[in-house]
Protein backbone atom coordinates (compact mmCIF):
# COMPACT_ATOMS: atom_id res chain seq x y z
CA UNK A 1 0.00 0.00 0.00
CA UNK A 2 2.63 2.42 0.88
CA UNK A 3 5.16 2.01 -1.85
CA UNK A 4 3.85 4.25 -4.95
CA UNK A 5 5.20 7.56 -4.34
CA UNK A 6 4.01 10.87 -6.01
CA UNK A 7 5.46 13.30 -7.69
CA UNK A 8 3.50 15.91 -6.09
CA UNK A 9 5.34 15.42 -3.25
CA UNK A 10 1.88 14.40 -1.43
CA UNK A 11 1.67 11.86 1.27
CA UNK A 12 -1.30 9.96 0.41
CA UNK A 13 -2.21 6.53 0.84
CA UNK A 14 -3.31 4.65 -1.59
CA UNK A 15 -5.57 1.75 -1.56
CA UNK A 16 -4.93 -1.66 -2.91
CA UNK A 17 -8.16 -2.79 -3.60
CA UNK A 18 -11.66 -1.59 -5.17
CA UNK A 19 -15.15 -0.69 -3.80
CA UNK A 20 -17.52 -3.73 -5.68
CA UNK A 21 -20.54 -2.79 -2.78
CA UNK A 22 -21.57 0.30 -1.51
CA UNK A 23 -24.50 1.12 1.73
CA UNK A 24 -26.04 4.40 0.42
CA UNK A 25 -25.41 7.17 3.43
CA UNK A 26 -27.14 10.28 4.64
CA UNK A 27 -26.27 13.23 6.48
CA UNK A 28 -28.88 14.82 8.16
CA UNK A 29 -29.35 18.79 8.87
CA UNK A 30 -28.04 19.61 12.19
CA UNK A 31 -31.15 20.80 13.37
CA UNK A 32 -31.87 17.05 13.16
CA UNK A 33 -28.67 16.01 14.62
CA UNK A 34 -29.11 18.62 18.01
CA UNK A 35 -32.73 16.13 18.05
CA UNK A 36 -30.95 13.23 17.89
CA UNK A 37 -27.89 13.77 20.53
CA UNK A 38 -30.17 14.89 22.24
CA UNK A 39 -32.62 11.80 22.54
CA UNK A 40 -29.13 9.96 22.87
CA UNK A 41 -28.95 11.64 26.02
CA UNK A 42 -25.67 12.78 24.34
CA UNK A 43 -24.33 9.13 24.54
CA UNK A 44 -23.14 8.05 21.29
CA UNK A 45 -23.88 4.42 21.46
CA UNK A 46 -27.27 5.36 21.91
CA UNK A 47 -27.33 7.18 18.33
CA UNK A 48 -29.16 5.59 15.49
CA UNK A 49 -27.50 4.70 12.60
CA UNK A 50 -29.97 6.50 10.23
CA UNK A 51 -28.98 9.80 11.76
CA UNK A 52 -25.09 9.26 11.64
CA UNK A 53 -22.92 10.08 8.32
CA UNK A 54 -19.56 8.45 9.27
CA UNK A 55 -19.66 5.91 11.83
CA UNK A 56 -15.82 6.05 13.69
CA UNK A 57 -17.75 4.75 16.72
CA UNK A 58 -15.63 1.09 16.64
CA UNK A 59 -13.89 -1.00 14.14
CA UNK A 60 -15.31 -3.75 15.57
CA UNK A 61 -17.72 -6.34 12.91
CA UNK A 62 -17.89 -3.37 11.12
CA UNK A 63 -14.40 -3.90 8.49
CA UNK A 64 -15.26 -4.70 4.85
CA UNK A 65 -15.19 -8.00 3.62
CA UNK A 66 -13.19 -9.08 0.96
CA UNK A 67 -14.72 -11.35 -2.20
CA UNK A 68 -13.07 -14.23 -1.02
CA UNK A 69 -14.39 -13.92 2.42
CA UNK A 70 -17.73 -13.56 0.72
CA UNK A 71 -17.51 -16.48 -1.81
CA UNK A 72 -16.24 -18.70 1.16
CA UNK A 73 -19.21 -17.62 3.21
CA UNK A 74 -21.16 -19.56 0.22
CA UNK A 75 -19.60 -22.58 0.76
CA UNK A 76 -19.89 -23.14 4.56
CA UNK A 77 -20.50 -26.49 6.29
CA UNK A 78 -23.28 -26.24 8.82
CA UNK A 79 -24.03 -28.97 11.24
CA UNK A 80 -23.99 -29.06 14.98
CA UNK A 81 -21.07 -31.12 15.58
CA UNK A 82 -17.91 -31.51 13.23
CA UNK A 83 -18.71 -29.21 10.72
CA UNK A 84 -16.16 -28.98 7.70
CA UNK A 85 -15.93 -25.46 8.24
CA UNK A 86 -14.42 -25.87 11.82
CA UNK A 87 -11.65 -27.53 10.46
CA UNK A 88 -10.23 -25.32 8.21
CA UNK A 89 -10.66 -22.79 10.70
CA UNK A 90 -8.70 -25.44 13.58
CA UNK A 91 -6.12 -25.87 10.00
CA UNK A 92 -5.61 -22.53 9.55
CA UNK A 93 -4.93 -21.47 12.92
CA UNK A 94 -2.73 -24.19 13.20
CA UNK A 95 -1.02 -22.97 9.98
CA UNK A 96 -0.49 -19.67 10.79
CA UNK A 97 0.05 -19.54 14.87
CA UNK A 98 1.30 -23.10 15.47
CA UNK A 99 -1.53 -23.91 18.60
CA UNK A 100 -2.77 -27.23 18.47
CA UNK A 101 -5.92 -25.87 20.40
CA UNK A 102 -8.57 -23.80 19.02
CA UNK A 103 -12.08 -23.13 21.00
CA UNK A 104 -13.99 -20.95 19.17
CA UNK A 105 -16.65 -18.15 21.12
CA UNK A 106 -19.23 -16.01 20.04
CA UNK A 107 -16.82 -12.68 20.11
CA UNK A 108 -13.82 -11.62 22.44
CA UNK A 109 -15.14 -10.94 25.44
CA UNK A 110 -16.70 -14.43 25.77
CA UNK A 111 -12.97 -15.52 25.79
CA UNK A 112 -12.20 -13.21 28.40
CA UNK A 113 -15.20 -14.63 30.53
CA UNK A 114 -13.78 -17.99 30.03
CA UNK A 115 -10.46 -17.02 30.44
CA UNK A 116 -11.65 -14.99 33.23
CA UNK A 117 -13.89 -17.79 35.21
CA UNK A 118 -11.08 -20.43 34.74
CA UNK A 119 -7.92 -19.08 36.06
CA UNK A 120 -9.01 -16.14 38.22
CA UNK A 121 -9.23 -16.80 41.89
CA UNK A 122 -10.52 -14.36 44.42
CA UNK A 123 -7.79 -12.17 45.34
CA UNK A 124 -5.46 -12.87 42.57
CA UNK A 125 -4.38 -10.08 40.28
CA UNK A 126 -3.67 -10.02 36.50
CA UNK A 127 -0.80 -7.42 35.22
CA UNK A 128 -1.21 -6.04 31.88
CA UNK A 129 0.24 -3.74 29.71
CA UNK A 130 -3.33 -1.71 30.01
CA UNK A 131 -6.79 -3.03 30.75
CA UNK A 132 -9.59 -2.78 28.26
CA UNK A 133 -13.26 -2.58 29.12
CA UNK A 134 -14.41 -5.81 29.16
CA UNK A 135 -11.52 -7.88 30.32
CA UNK A 136 -11.15 -5.72 33.27
CA UNK A 137 -14.85 -6.37 34.02
CA UNK A 138 -14.37 -10.08 33.85
CA UNK A 139 -11.25 -10.40 36.01
CA UNK A 140 -13.24 -8.08 38.67
CA UNK A 141 -15.84 -9.90 38.46
CA UNK A 142 -14.21 -13.26 38.96
CA UNK A 143 -12.73 -11.23 42.35
CA UNK A 144 -9.61 -10.61 40.72
CA UNK A 145 -7.62 -7.11 39.93
CA UNK A 146 -5.78 -5.63 36.99
CA UNK A 147 -2.35 -4.11 37.50
CA UNK A 148 -2.02 -1.86 34.92
CA UNK A 149 2.30 -2.19 33.92
CA UNK A 150 2.55 0.29 30.71
CA UNK A 151 5.65 2.04 30.45
CA UNK A 152 5.50 5.78 31.58
CA UNK A 153 6.03 6.84 27.74
CA UNK A 154 2.49 4.83 26.78
CA UNK A 155 0.44 7.57 28.83
CA UNK A 156 1.67 10.37 27.80
CA UNK A 157 -0.23 11.86 24.57
CA UNK A 158 2.21 13.27 22.66
CA UNK A 159 5.18 11.18 22.02
CA UNK A 160 7.30 9.92 19.57
CA UNK A 161 7.97 6.54 21.13
CA UNK A 162 7.50 3.73 18.47
CA UNK A 163 6.07 1.39 21.09
CA UNK A 164 4.16 2.76 23.68
CA UNK A 165 2.08 -0.03 24.62
CA UNK A 166 5.19 -2.00 26.01
CA UNK A 167 4.97 -3.44 29.55
CA UNK A 168 7.67 -1.62 31.92
CA UNK A 169 10.02 -5.08 32.80
CA UNK A 170 11.05 -3.28 35.66
CA UNK A 171 7.66 -3.11 37.39
CA UNK A 172 6.62 -6.52 36.02
CA UNK A 173 10.17 -7.87 37.97
CA UNK A 174 8.88 -5.95 41.12
CA UNK A 175 5.14 -6.86 41.25
CA UNK A 176 5.98 -10.83 40.56
CA UNK A 177 8.74 -10.51 43.58
CA UNK A 178 6.59 -8.28 45.55
CA UNK A 179 2.76 -10.71 45.08
CA UNK A 180 5.06 -14.03 44.38
CA UNK A 181 3.67 -16.49 41.74
CA UNK A 182 0.30 -17.64 43.49
CA UNK A 183 -1.41 -14.35 43.38
CA UNK A 184 -1.06 -14.04 40.01
CA UNK A 185 -3.13 -15.63 38.20
CA UNK A 186 -1.88 -14.80 34.28
CA UNK A 187 0.06 -12.09 33.02
CA UNK A 188 -1.98 -10.50 30.06
CA UNK A 189 -0.50 -8.36 26.91
CA UNK A 190 -2.81 -6.60 24.68
CA UNK A 191 -1.53 -6.10 21.20
CA UNK A 192 -2.38 -2.49 19.56
CA UNK A 193 -3.35 -1.56 23.30
CA UNK A 194 -6.45 -0.02 22.26
CA UNK A 195 -7.59 2.21 25.36
CA UNK A 196 -4.08 4.73 25.44
CA UNK A 197 -4.62 4.90 21.51
CA UNK A 198 -4.01 2.10 19.85
CA UNK A 199 -0.37 1.84 20.36
CA UNK A 200 1.84 -0.93 19.74
CA UNK A 201 4.07 -3.47 22.06
CA UNK A 202 7.34 -4.55 20.44
CA UNK A 203 8.53 -7.91 19.60
CA UNK A 204 11.64 -7.74 21.85
CA UNK A 205 9.13 -6.39 24.74
CA UNK A 206 6.93 -9.40 24.32
CA UNK A 207 10.19 -12.05 24.50
CA UNK A 208 11.10 -10.42 27.40
CA UNK A 209 7.85 -10.37 29.23
CA UNK A 210 7.12 -14.13 28.05
CA UNK A 211 10.81 -15.02 29.21
CA UNK A 212 10.37 -13.51 32.90
CA UNK A 213 6.76 -15.70 33.18
CA UNK A 214 8.37 -18.47 32.09
CA UNK A 215 11.17 -18.11 34.86
CA UNK A 216 8.55 -17.55 37.37
CA UNK A 217 6.19 -20.29 36.00
CA UNK A 218 3.00 -17.69 34.94
CA UNK A 219 1.10 -17.80 32.15
CA UNK A 220 1.22 -15.61 29.80
CA UNK A 221 -2.04 -14.46 27.69
CA UNK A 222 -2.01 -12.88 24.86
CA UNK A 223 -4.78 -10.22 24.05
CA UNK A 224 -4.66 -10.58 19.95
CA UNK A 225 -7.53 -8.52 18.87
CA UNK A 226 -5.90 -5.78 17.17
CA UNK A 227 -2.89 -7.92 15.39
CA UNK A 228 -3.42 -7.04 12.37
CA UNK A 229 -2.08 -3.77 13.27
CA UNK A 230 0.81 -4.33 15.43
CA UNK A 231 1.75 -6.44 12.85
CA UNK A 232 2.40 -3.82 10.59
CA UNK A 233 4.14 -1.77 13.36
CA UNK A 234 6.56 -4.16 14.00
CA UNK A 235 7.28 -4.58 10.79
CA UNK A 236 7.80 -0.56 9.56
CA UNK A 237 9.23 0.61 13.62
CA UNK A 238 11.29 -2.51 15.07
CA UNK A 239 14.88 -2.54 12.87
CA UNK A 240 14.92 -6.08 13.78
CA UNK A 241 11.99 -7.00 12.20
CA UNK A 242 12.08 -4.95 8.84
CA UNK A 243 13.26 -7.92 6.57
CA UNK A 244 10.27 -10.86 8.48
CA UNK A 245 7.14 -10.99 6.43
CA UNK A 246 3.90 -10.33 8.21
CA UNK A 247 3.51 -14.08 8.74
CA UNK A 248 6.71 -14.54 10.68
CA UNK A 249 6.11 -11.92 13.25
CA UNK A 250 2.88 -13.57 13.59
CA UNK A 251 4.06 -16.76 14.37
CA UNK A 252 7.02 -15.53 16.36
CA UNK A 253 4.38 -13.39 18.93
CA UNK A 254 2.64 -16.68 18.90
CA UNK A 255 5.26 -18.49 20.06
CA UNK A 256 6.05 -16.63 23.02
CA UNK A 257 2.54 -16.92 24.53
CA UNK A 258 0.73 -19.72 26.40
CA UNK A 259 -2.84 -18.73 25.17
CA UNK A 260 -3.75 -16.33 22.79
CA UNK A 261 -7.54 -14.99 22.18
CA UNK A 262 -9.46 -12.43 19.82
CA UNK A 263 -12.14 -11.33 18.86
CA UNK A 264 -12.84 -11.93 15.08
CA UNK A 265 -15.11 -8.76 15.01
CA UNK A 266 -10.84 -7.10 14.35
CA UNK A 267 -9.02 -9.92 13.90
CA UNK A 268 -9.89 -11.24 10.67
CA UNK A 269 -12.70 -9.02 9.36
CA UNK A 270 -15.67 -10.89 10.45
CA UNK A 271 -17.14 -11.81 13.65
CA UNK A 272 -16.81 -14.07 16.30
CA UNK A 273 -13.77 -15.14 18.06
CA UNK A 274 -11.56 -17.54 19.52
CA UNK A 275 -8.59 -18.85 22.01
CA UNK A 276 -6.11 -20.88 21.20
CA UNK A 277 -3.02 -22.60 22.88
CA UNK A 278 -0.75 -25.02 23.01
CA UNK A 279 -1.46 -26.71 26.51
CA UNK A 280 -3.46 -29.86 26.77
CA UNK A 281 -4.19 -28.81 30.18
CA UNK A 282 -5.26 -25.24 30.03
CA UNK A 283 -8.13 -26.70 27.25
CA UNK A 284 -9.26 -29.48 29.22
CA UNK A 285 -10.05 -26.87 31.65
CA UNK A 286 -11.77 -24.27 29.44
CA UNK A 287 -13.66 -26.72 27.23
CA UNK A 288 -16.57 -27.27 28.96
CA UNK A 289 -17.13 -23.74 29.59
CA UNK A 290 -17.07 -23.37 26.07
CA UNK A 291 -20.14 -25.91 25.79
CA UNK A 292 -21.71 -24.22 28.43
CA UNK A 293 -21.67 -20.45 27.41
CA UNK A 294 -21.34 -20.34 23.16
CA UNK A 295 -22.31 -23.61 22.03
CA UNK A 296 -20.84 -26.88 20.56
CA UNK A 297 -16.74 -27.42 20.15
CA UNK A 298 -17.18 -27.03 16.33
CA UNK A 299 -19.77 -23.75 16.48
CA UNK A 300 -18.99 -21.87 19.47
CA UNK A 301 -22.30 -19.31 19.27
CA UNK A 302 -20.83 -18.38 15.59
CA UNK A 303 -22.43 -19.39 12.22
CA UNK A 304 -20.39 -21.53 9.83
CA UNK A 305 -20.84 -18.61 7.72
CA UNK A 306 -18.54 -16.14 10.23
CA UNK A 307 -16.07 -19.15 10.47
CA UNK A 308 -15.31 -19.46 6.61
CA UNK A 309 -15.15 -15.60 6.75
CA UNK A 310 -12.70 -15.78 9.91
CA UNK A 311 -10.82 -18.35 8.01
CA UNK A 312 -10.26 -16.25 4.88
CA UNK A 313 -9.73 -12.86 6.82
CA UNK A 314 -6.98 -14.26 9.12
CA UNK A 315 -5.11 -15.65 6.10
CA UNK A 316 -5.45 -11.73 4.22
CA UNK A 317 -4.25 -10.30 7.45
CA UNK A 318 -1.19 -11.85 6.57
CA UNK A 319 -0.19 -9.15 3.97
CA UNK A 320 1.44 -6.20 4.41
CA UNK A 321 -0.96 -4.47 1.84
CA UNK A 322 -4.02 -5.59 3.81
CA UNK A 323 -2.13 -4.75 7.27
CA UNK A 324 -0.83 -1.39 6.35
CA UNK A 325 -4.12 0.10 5.06
CA UNK A 326 -5.94 1.06 8.40
CA UNK A 327 -2.29 2.46 10.10
CA UNK A 328 -1.96 4.44 6.67
CA UNK A 329 -4.98 5.84 6.61
CA UNK A 330 -5.06 6.62 10.63
CA UNK A 331 -1.95 8.13 10.28
CA UNK A 332 -3.02 10.27 6.85
CA UNK A 333 -5.79 11.98 9.67
CA UNK A 334 -3.60 12.33 12.44
CA UNK A 335 -0.59 14.13 10.48
CA UNK A 336 -3.55 16.42 9.08
CA UNK A 337 -4.97 17.25 12.66
CA UNK A 338 -1.84 17.85 13.90
CA UNK A 339 -0.55 20.03 10.84
CA UNK A 340 -3.71 22.61 12.59
CA UNK A 341 -2.78 22.00 15.89
CA UNK A 342 -5.72 19.91 16.98
CA UNK A 343 -4.48 17.81 20.00
CA UNK A 344 -3.68 13.94 19.04
CA UNK A 345 -1.99 11.07 20.44
CA UNK A 346 0.84 10.67 18.82
CA UNK A 347 2.24 9.13 17.14
CA UNK A 348 -0.36 7.44 15.42
CA UNK A 349 -1.45 4.06 16.13
CA UNK A 350 -3.96 1.53 15.11
CA UNK A 351 -7.47 1.17 15.61
CA UNK A 352 -8.18 4.85 14.76
CA UNK A 353 -7.13 8.58 15.22
CA UNK A 354 -7.62 9.50 19.26
CA UNK A 355 -8.16 13.37 20.09
CA UNK A 356 -6.91 14.32 23.11
CA UNK A 357 -10.38 16.12 25.03
CA UNK A 358 -8.01 17.33 28.33
CA UNK A 359 -6.02 19.50 25.79
CA UNK A 360 -9.23 20.06 23.13
CA UNK A 361 -11.21 21.39 25.76
CA UNK A 362 -9.31 22.50 29.24
CA UNK A 363 -12.39 24.49 30.38
CA UNK A 364 -14.24 21.35 30.76
CA UNK A 365 -13.46 19.71 33.79
CA UNK A 366 -12.70 15.85 34.51
CA UNK A 367 -16.29 15.84 36.57
CA UNK A 368 -17.82 17.32 33.25
CA UNK A 369 -16.89 14.27 31.32
CA UNK A 370 -14.82 16.77 28.72
CA UNK A 371 -14.68 13.11 26.03
CA UNK A 372 -18.10 12.81 26.38
CA UNK A 373 -18.74 16.26 25.63
CA UNK A 374 -16.52 16.45 22.78
CA UNK A 375 -18.38 13.11 21.12
CA UNK A 376 -21.34 14.95 21.48
CA UNK A 377 -20.49 18.52 20.03
CA UNK A 378 -18.09 16.42 16.72
CA UNK A 379 -21.52 14.57 15.91
CA UNK A 380 -23.57 17.35 16.12
CA UNK A 381 -21.26 19.56 14.05
CA UNK A 382 -20.57 16.83 11.92
CA UNK A 383 -22.37 13.47 11.58
CA UNK A 384 -19.79 11.88 12.51
CA UNK A 385 -20.22 9.43 15.33
CA UNK A 386 -16.81 8.80 17.58
CA UNK A 387 -16.24 6.97 20.99
CA UNK A 388 -16.09 8.41 24.55
CA UNK A 389 -12.86 6.62 26.04
CA UNK A 390 -12.59 8.45 29.10
CA UNK A 391 -14.05 8.45 32.45
CA UNK A 392 -17.47 7.98 31.32
CA UNK A 393 -15.58 4.55 30.16
CA UNK A 394 -14.85 3.78 34.05
CA UNK A 395 -17.00 2.61 36.65
CA UNK A 396 -17.16 4.21 39.66
CA UNK A 397 -15.68 2.50 43.23
CA UNK A 398 -17.46 0.91 45.49
CA UNK A 399 -18.10 4.15 47.85
CA UNK A 400 -19.60 5.91 44.62
CA UNK A 401 -16.57 7.75 44.10
CA UNK A 402 -15.84 9.06 40.43
CA UNK A 403 -12.84 7.28 38.92
CA UNK A 404 -10.90 9.58 36.41
CA UNK A 405 -9.63 7.81 33.36
CA UNK A 406 -5.81 8.40 33.26
CA UNK A 407 -6.44 10.24 29.49
CA UNK A 408 -9.91 11.71 28.37
CA UNK A 409 -9.86 10.44 24.47
CA UNK A 410 -12.39 11.11 21.99
CA UNK A 411 -11.77 7.54 19.45
CA UNK A 412 -12.37 7.87 15.85
CA UNK A 413 -12.01 4.43 14.54
CA UNK A 414 -11.08 3.79 11.56
CA UNK A 415 -12.61 0.50 10.04
CA UNK A 416 -10.62 -1.55 7.57
CA UNK A 417 -11.15 -0.25 3.52
CA UNK A 418 -14.35 1.15 4.74
CA UNK A 419 -13.71 4.88 4.57
CA UNK A 420 -12.30 6.95 1.55
CA UNK A 421 -10.11 9.38 1.80
CA UNK A 422 -12.35 12.63 1.35
CA UNK A 423 -14.73 11.24 4.02
CA UNK A 424 -11.37 11.40 5.85
CA UNK A 425 -10.86 14.86 4.92
CA UNK A 426 -14.31 15.82 5.74
CA UNK A 427 -13.91 14.33 9.24
CA UNK A 428 -10.69 16.33 9.35
CA UNK A 429 -12.53 19.88 8.27
CA UNK A 430 -15.08 19.39 10.95
CA UNK A 431 -12.65 18.85 13.58
CA UNK A 432 -10.59 21.67 12.98
CA UNK A 433 -13.70 24.05 12.32
CA UNK A 434 -14.70 22.82 15.74
CA UNK A 435 -11.46 23.26 17.72
CA UNK A 436 -11.33 26.66 16.58
CA UNK A 437 -15.20 26.87 17.98
CA UNK A 438 -14.06 24.70 21.22
CA UNK A 439 -14.76 28.12 23.90
CA UNK A 440 -18.46 27.15 22.60
CA UNK A 441 -18.32 23.69 24.32
CA UNK A 442 -19.23 22.94 27.40
CA UNK A 443 -19.99 20.20 29.87
CA UNK A 444 -21.94 16.85 30.75
CA UNK A 445 -23.75 15.65 33.37
CA UNK A 446 -25.46 12.30 34.27
CA UNK A 447 -29.28 11.99 34.06
CA UNK A 448 -29.44 8.11 33.81
CA UNK A 449 -26.00 6.42 35.49
CA UNK A 450 -26.10 2.76 35.52
CA UNK A 451 -24.30 0.73 37.46
CA UNK A 452 -22.09 -1.42 35.19
CA UNK A 453 -20.89 0.10 31.66
CA UNK A 454 -22.37 3.10 32.31
CA UNK A 455 -21.17 3.87 28.64
CA UNK A 456 -23.33 1.81 26.86
CA UNK A 457 -26.48 2.63 28.55
CA UNK A 458 -26.12 6.10 30.25
CA UNK A 459 -28.13 9.07 29.27
CA UNK A 460 -26.56 12.36 29.69
CA UNK A 461 -27.43 16.57 30.10
CA UNK A 462 -25.41 19.26 29.24
CA UNK A 463 -24.34 21.51 32.37
CA UNK A 464 -25.74 24.79 30.15
CA UNK A 465 -27.23 25.04 26.62
CA UNK A 466 -23.87 25.28 24.84
CA UNK A 467 -25.60 23.21 22.03
CA UNK A 468 -27.79 25.33 20.58
CA UNK A 469 -25.14 28.12 20.47
CA UNK A 470 -22.81 25.96 18.83
CA UNK A 471 -25.57 25.31 15.92
CA UNK A 472 -26.17 28.87 15.57
CA UNK A 473 -22.32 29.83 15.42
CA UNK A 474 -22.36 27.03 12.82
CA UNK A 475 -25.36 28.09 10.79
CA UNK A 476 -23.53 31.79 10.85
CA UNK A 477 -19.91 30.29 9.48
CA UNK A 478 -21.11 27.39 7.04
CA UNK A 479 -24.51 28.68 5.55
CA UNK A 480 -27.19 26.30 4.91
CA UNK A 481 -24.45 23.31 4.98
CA UNK A 482 -25.89 20.32 5.93
N1 LIG B 1 -9.92 -7.05 23.52
C1 LIG B 1 -9.69 -5.91 22.86
C2 LIG B 1 -8.31 -5.36 22.77
C3 LIG B 1 -10.76 -5.23 22.26
O1 LIG B 1 -10.53 -4.09 21.62
C4 LIG B 1 -12.06 -5.78 22.35
C5 LIG B 1 -13.20 -5.09 21.76
C6 LIG B 1 -12.24 -6.97 23.04
C7 LIG B 1 -11.15 -7.59 23.61
C8 LIG B 1 -13.59 -7.61 23.18
O2 LIG B 1 -13.97 -8.14 21.97
O3 LIG B 1 -16.01 -6.82 21.30
O4 LIG B 1 -15.52 -9.05 20.29
O5 LIG B 1 -16.26 -8.88 22.63
N2 LIG B 1 -13.21 -3.89 21.39
C9 LIG B 1 -14.33 -3.19 20.78
C10 LIG B 1 -13.98 -1.75 20.54
C11 LIG B 1 -15.59 -3.34 21.51
O6 LIG B 1 -14.88 -1.02 20.07
O7 LIG B 1 -12.84 -1.31 20.74
P1 LIG B 1 -15.54 -8.23 21.53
Amino acid sequence: MSRVIFHSGEDIPLELHKVRIVQKLSLVPIERRLEAVREAGNNTFLLKNRDIFLDMLTDSGVNAMSDKQLAAMMESDDSYAGSETFTKLETKIKEIFNMDYFLPVHQGRAAENILSQVFVNPGQVVPMNYHFTTSKAHIVLNGGRVEELVGDEGLKVTSNHPFKGNIDLDKLNALIAAEGRDKIAFVRIETGTNLIGGQPHSLQNLTDVSAICRKAGIMLVFDASLLADNLYFIKTREDACKDMTIREIARKLADLSDVMYFSARKLGCARGGGICTNSREAYLKMRELITLYEGFLTYGGMSVREIEAITVGLDETMDEDMVSQGPLFIAFMVNALVKQGVPVITPPGGLGCHIDAKRFLPHVPQSQYPAGALASALYLVSGVRGMERGSISEQRNPDGSEVYSDMELLRLAMPRRVFTLSQVKYAVDRIVWLYKNRDLIGGLKFVEEPQMLRFFFGKLGTVTDWQATLVAKFRADLGDSL
